[in-house]
This record gives C-alpha cells, structure tokens and sequence, in this order.
C-alpha cells in the first residue's frame, strides 16, 4: 500500500538514496535545510520542505508530520561544528523530532530512525561481541567519544516513548561503495562496513515493517539478501539496543 513518508535529514547521502528507493510507490517529503537543495529533491521525485533542526520549533515539524505514516530520521551533524552542534542535532534534534511526533493531532506516523553500531551504555557489551569487537568499540569510543555519547542519549529517550512506534536501524561504518543487495543483520560483529545504498534498502524496506516496532537493529557488510536477513531478526524479535 502506497504510504505518505517524511525524511528528516533529507538532502543527506543515505537519505537521497532512501527517498529515491521509496518514490515510486510512496509520496516522500525529504526535509531540507535550505532551498538550494530543493532541486535535488524535485528531481527525484519528492517534495522538498525547509525546517532545521537547530531554527525550527517542535510545532513546525509536527505540522510536517500531520497526515504522515512514516517518519525517517536520517540526520546528523557529520562532526562538522564540533560537540556542541553533534549534541544539538544528533541529541537535542532527534528529541525535537520525538516531540514532534507526539504532538501530530489523532493518528502517530511511526518513527525509524538512523543510528549507529555499538550505540550502548559503556558499561554492557554485548554477548555476542568478541575480542576484535571489544578492542574496535574502545577505539571508536576514543575517537568518537562526543557522538557517541549523544547518539546513545537519542536512543535511550527514544526507547522511554510509547506514544508512537519506532525502530533504530543501526549500521556499521558507512562506505561510498556500489550496494550488493546483501549484509549481515542482527546480532552481528562490528566490521566491515556497508555501503550506503544498503543501508538505504534497508530502511527503504522498514518502510511496510510495522511489526519492527520497539526493535533496535544492527546491519554490517554481509553475504545474506538484506530482505531475508531483516525479516528473520525482525521475527525473531531481539533488540540490538541494551538500553
Ligand atoms: N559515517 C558513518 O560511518 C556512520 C555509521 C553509522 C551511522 N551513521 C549515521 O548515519 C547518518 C547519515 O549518514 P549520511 O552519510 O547520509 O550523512 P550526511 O550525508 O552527512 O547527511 C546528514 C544530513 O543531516 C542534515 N542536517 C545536518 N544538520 C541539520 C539540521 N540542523 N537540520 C536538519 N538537517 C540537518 C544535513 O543537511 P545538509 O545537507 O544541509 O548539511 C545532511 O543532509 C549520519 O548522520 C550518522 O549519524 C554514520
């Protein structure tokens, strides 16, 4: 069924991917942050809308999201403005968009939501991590400590809300590689990477995946179909994210 989808982050490099994977069959507004990207988004086709998640009020994206069925969060400072601005767009932002959400009159759109690998307390890891994991999660954490951090913040308030449904896709370090269609989903190590437009499948397919709901869900480069490997973690029903 055809459905009404929302891209926040919309002129990113996932996100254009995304949007034009779900075009076809869906109406997609893609959020921008200014009007010069807005013929980026005009040729997918989509329709661009300007809010910033820094300038504009939660009332102005809940207006965004009224008449909606999904909300994609794909945004993020990409390091650039240093820690004060990867904690208000990737912190303060996606709160701003919760908040959103919550205020839509009537019917919630769902939220997925584009976070990372290895976003966790640092005090658990996970089971199924081994030496190798263990060692790249310190490295990671003591280049990317700030962001880390404030991706961990989104995700847990995120898992607080029950006003509406969400999911957290959660990939690996992203590659500017062709996409295989393949990856390894749920459960997984913390290496290799994946390319974009996998990632962009992925979330392109969560798009019918209602019953993804509460699930945080790791992805990495991989060898099974990204259709089949989602859809057996997503039966399976065993968030990634500890919380
Ligand atoms: N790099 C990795 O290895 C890695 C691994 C796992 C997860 N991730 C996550 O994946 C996300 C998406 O990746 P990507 O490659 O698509 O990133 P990207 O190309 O940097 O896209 C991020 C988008 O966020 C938008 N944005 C920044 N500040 C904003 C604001 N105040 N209001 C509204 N939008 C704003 C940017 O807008 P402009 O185009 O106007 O700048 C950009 O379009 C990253 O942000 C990161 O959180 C990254």
């Amino acid at each position: 069924m055809s459905k009404n989808v929302i891209i926040v982050g919309g002129h990113g490099n996932i996100s254009l991917r995304l949007a034009s994977l779900l075009s076809p069959k869906h109406t997609v507004t893609s959020i921008i942050r200014t009007d010069s990207h807005a013929k980026d988004i005009v040729s997918i086709p989509a329709k661009p809308v300007v809010l910033s998640l820094e300038e504009s009020s939660v009332e102005e994206f809940a207006r965004a999201f009224g008449g909606q069925d999904v909300v994609y969060f794909c945004a993020g400072a990409g390091g650039k403005g240093g820690d004060e601005r990867t904690k208000s767009v990737d912190y303060e932002g996606a709160v701003k968009v919760f908040d959103a959400i919550e205020g839509v009159d009537g019917r919630k759109p769902r939220l997925v939501l584009l976070s990372s690998i290895d976003v966790r307390d640092p005090e658990r890891v996970p089971k199924h991590y081994d030496e190798r994991d263990v060692e790249i999660s310190k490295k990671y954490r003591e280049v990317l400590g700030t962001y880390v951090k404030w991706k961990y913040e989104a995700d847990k308030e995120l898992s607080k809300r029950t006003a509406f449904k969400w999911t957290m896709l959660r990939p690996g370090g992203l590659r500017d590689e062709p996409g295989t269609g393949k990856a390894c989903v749920g459960k997984t190590h913390l290496t290799p990477g994946i390319p974009r437009a996998d990632v962009a499948k992925a979330l392109a397919l969560l798009v019918d995946r209602e019953d993804a709901a509460g699930l945080g869900i790791d992805i990495i480069g991989g060898e099974v179909p990204i259709e089949e490997g989602l859809d057996a973690f997503i039966k399976k029903g065993e968030t990634d994210f500890l919380g």
